[in-house]
């Protein structure tokens, strides 16, 4: 019939099968053939039609490659009209997942069906979208308004017997033969005279939903929106659900939905999505590199990270053993570890029975002799090189070969941690986040001498574990924690020109960052920057410089392990609080080295904080730490909660023009102190005269 629907008829039912590798997403092509399909199927000798899928999946969702451009027949609303107006009862037949556009092609459908691991879900939101294909209309009809905002708003999918508790699958199928299945349950309707049941033509009793309904969701939702604009209007469709008949309730959506497709937050939020994808693949490494088989993993240092790391390999059932120094250090560690595992139990999100088994795989040891057979090590232990090294010599004595030895290293080089081996091809970083069993992001840190295929187990694994990976090449800091200097250097510089910390930290929580800057610091400790600092000799001889910080730590306020830092906190709830002590001594300080306090716009304090990250994100990628401006943004959003509504930092630098940020720069460069602190990057300098964007330089780069 097409490409990439076919159609056969099996006795009496015609079966229409989508095969659109890899996610059997609603292109033309798909459309088009799915429409043909159904209007075959109303004049030949079928009398009932199954929609399935070849391949991993249902169909998950609208081809996102077609949007921002021009519209191509047939749209989506057509090809549901067909399968809803049908004259032969259609049934979906769902394996994988059905998302997005593909549950909506299910639900305009009499019936669905669905294999046990099937999932079904609307991650529009996720894009910075709403569902545009009667999702938002059709889901409050069989599932109930407070179960679809849930299931629209948050975008999360919902395992088949859950879904079909709520409604939204009819049958359950037995097995995993969906297609032999789906023709049995669809020729039982027929047999039982089972009607053309259409979601359309249920309605909802208004007197059901509870008055202040629909304000309270906003105001929830505003709070967690981060510069998100999508959750308000997906309360504005299900309202209209509820109060409108389906057609104008469609055409509601189609409105609401057109206005999203084309705002910046969707499109910086699609640009993520591609971005995630693309930043696990290593340029120069072919498809077919080979990986390393990885069955049990060694953690070296069970503190605040290694705990978390070893967490995230026994959730998905890799044996973990864990290395401290003595047997009190590894006590300790076990018992974080089992703190944080009860908490999440307390939160609901698992299963008590399920929390033994995953201790059980943590088993822990204080002898280096144990690792023989592990295939990865991942070394967690204090930021100092030396004792890193020392490490790596020892591993290298036990591991047996072939073992991935990786450093969570925030900072220090590896490949001088690499020399410290006689196998330096088989070391690398794997720089994890805090807490490490909860972020997204692992920066996987390539050696000079780090081998294609341990590369490519490093990427393998990081996915299977749940994480987000990006590359980075050796340098300071990495991708991530390099960029942040300046933002954080510009934090504290806004509180000598006349900033409140709270002003600051308001301002890039509005932009969206889940938390200030200067909130972060106190989460993080201040005496970690002091120690660093104090540590470093290149630092510009300027009283103004890091004074706010270094006061605070020098008064005993080292941030929220002290009670106080930027600000106070309360001490039974963590909730900070403006003290007006450091805002007096922040005065005083200015005063004190002749700095002249004035008021500064919240443009401002975006424009001081987020500039340099760009400004160095140009330079890591003229050095080539980076792969690609997109990976950078990877890295921002999953390891720094930039928000995925701005695109990450490079695309957001796009958003805004490269020129403008170069001009500011130069600006903040004439009148800050020159350019010890606002040095335009030559390839943004370059890209700003040209005229041309990161993303086209990256593309021009492959
Ligand atoms: N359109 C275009 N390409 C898509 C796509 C889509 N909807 N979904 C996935 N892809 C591509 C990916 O970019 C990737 O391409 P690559 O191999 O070139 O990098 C490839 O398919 C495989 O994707 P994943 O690596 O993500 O594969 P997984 O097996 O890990 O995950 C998935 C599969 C769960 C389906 C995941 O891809 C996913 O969540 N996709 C997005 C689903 C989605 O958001 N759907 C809603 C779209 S908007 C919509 O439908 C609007 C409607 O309401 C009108
Ligand atoms: P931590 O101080 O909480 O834990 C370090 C652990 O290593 C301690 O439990 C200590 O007993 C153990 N240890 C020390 N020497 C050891 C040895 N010779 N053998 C075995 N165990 C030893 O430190 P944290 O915060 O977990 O940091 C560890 C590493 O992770 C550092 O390199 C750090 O830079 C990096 N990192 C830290 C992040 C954070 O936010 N804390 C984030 C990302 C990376």
């Amino acid at each position: 019939m097409s490409n990439v629907v076919s159609y056969e008829l099996i006795e009496n039912i015609a079966v229409i099968s989508v095969n659109s590798p890899p996610v059997n997403a609603l292109s033309q092509a798909v459309r088009e053939g799915i429409l043909n399909a159904v209007t075959t199927a109303q004049t030949d000798a079928s009398e009932a039609i199954v929609l399935r899928c070849e391949g991993s999946t249902f169909i998950a969702g609208a081809d996102i490659t077609e949007f921002g451009k021009p519209p191509m027949e047939p749209g989506l609303p057509v090809v549901l009209d067909a399968i809803e107006n049908s004259s032969k009862p259609v049934i979906a037949a769902i394996h994988g997942t059905a998302l997005g556009g593909g549950f909506e092609v299910s639900l305009a459908c009499h019936y669905r069906c669905g294999i046990a691991s099937a999932k079904v879900g609307l991650p529009e939101v996720k894009l910075g979208l709403l569902p545009g294909a009667g999702g938002t209309q059709r889901v409050p009809r069989l599932a109930g308004v407070k179960a679809a905002l849930e299931m629209i708003t948050t975008g999360n999918p919902v395992a088949a017997g859950k879904a079909h508790e709520m409604g939204l699958i009819d049958e359950l199928i037995q097995g995993d033969d969906l297609k032999a299945g789906a023709i049995h349950y669809a020729k039982q309707l027929l047999e039982s005279g089972a009607p053309l049941k259409r979601v359309r033509d249920i309605t909802i009793d208004p007197a059901t939903v509870e008055p202040g309904f629909f304000a309270a969701a906003r105001k929830k939702l505003a709070l967690r929106a981060r510069g998100q604009i999508a959750p308000d209007k997906i309360v504005s469709c299900i309202e209209a659900a509820v109060n409108l008949p389906m057609d104008q309730g469609l055409e509601r959506e189609r409105e609401l939905f057109r206005e999203l497709v084309t705002s910046p937050e969707s499109a910086a939020m699609r640009h993520i999505f591609f971005a995630e994808r693309q930043a696990a693949k290593i340029k120069d490494l072919p498809k077919d590199t080979p990986v390393r088989d990885i069955k049990k993993v060694a953690i070296i240092g069970g503190g605040t990270m290694g705990g978390g790391i070893a967490m995230c390999f026994a959730n998905v059932g890799i044996p973990v053993l864990m290395l401290e120094i003595n047997d009190e250090a590894l006590q300790r560690g076990m018992n974080i570890i089992n703190k944080n595992y009860k908490i999440t139990v307390q939160k609901g999100k698992l299963d008590p029975n399920k929390m033994q088994d995953l201790l059980d795989l943590i088993t822990g040891t204080t002898n280096y002799a144990d690792l023989g057979d592990v295939d990865l090590v991942i070394e967690a232990v204090f930021e100092n090189l030396e004792l890193k090294k020392e490490i790596f010599a020892k591993l290298d004595g036990v591991c047996k070969q072939g073992a991935i030895l990786a450093s969570n290293t925030s900072y220090q080089d590896i490949n001088a941690i690499a020399e410290a081996t006689s196998r330096p091809e088989d070391v690398l970083g794997m720089h994890f986040f805090s807490p490490a069993n909860v972020m997204k992001l692992l920066e996987v840190v390539r050696g000079e001498k780090t081998a294609d295929d341990v590369l490519a187990t490093s990427m393998q694994i990081g996915k299977k574990i749940g994480k987000v990976c990006a590359l980075s090449r050796v340098c300071y800091g990495f991708i991530g924690n390099r960029m942040l200097g300046g933002y954080g250097r510009e934090a504290q510089m806004l509180l000598m020109d006349g900033c409140t910390p709270a002003q600051v930290d308001s301002a890039l929580e509005k932009f969206g960052m889940a938390m200030g800057p200067l909130a972060m610091g106190d989460l993080a400790g201040l005496d970690v920057g002091y120690k660093a600092r104090q540590a470093r000799t290149d630092l510009p001889d300027d009283a103004k410089l890091y004074r706010v910080g270094t006061l605070l730590v020098e008064m005993g306020r080292h941030g929220q392990k002290t009670g106080s830092g930027f600000y106070k906190y309360d001490a039974e709830t963590r909730k900070r609080m403006s003290d007006p002590e450091v805002e007096a001594m922040i005065k005083a300080e200015a005063a004190k080295i002749g700095v002249e306090q004035r008021d500064i716009s919240e443009q401002e304090i975006i424009q001081r904080c987020l500039y340099p990250l760009i400004n160095e994100g140009a330079l890591i990628l003229e050095e080539g730490i980076a792969q690609r401006p997109g990976d950078i943004d990877v890295v921002y959003v999953f390891g720094y909660a930039f928000p995925a509504a701005k695109g990450g930092p490079m695309h957001y630098a796009d958003h805004i023009g490269l020129k403008n940020v170069y001009d500011k720069i130069c600006e903040f460069r004439d009148r800050d102190g020159g350019e010890q602190y606002w040095k335009p990057a030559p390839l943004l300098e370059k890209l700003a005269r040209e005229g041309k964007t990161f993303a086209e330089w990256g593309a021009e780069q492959g």
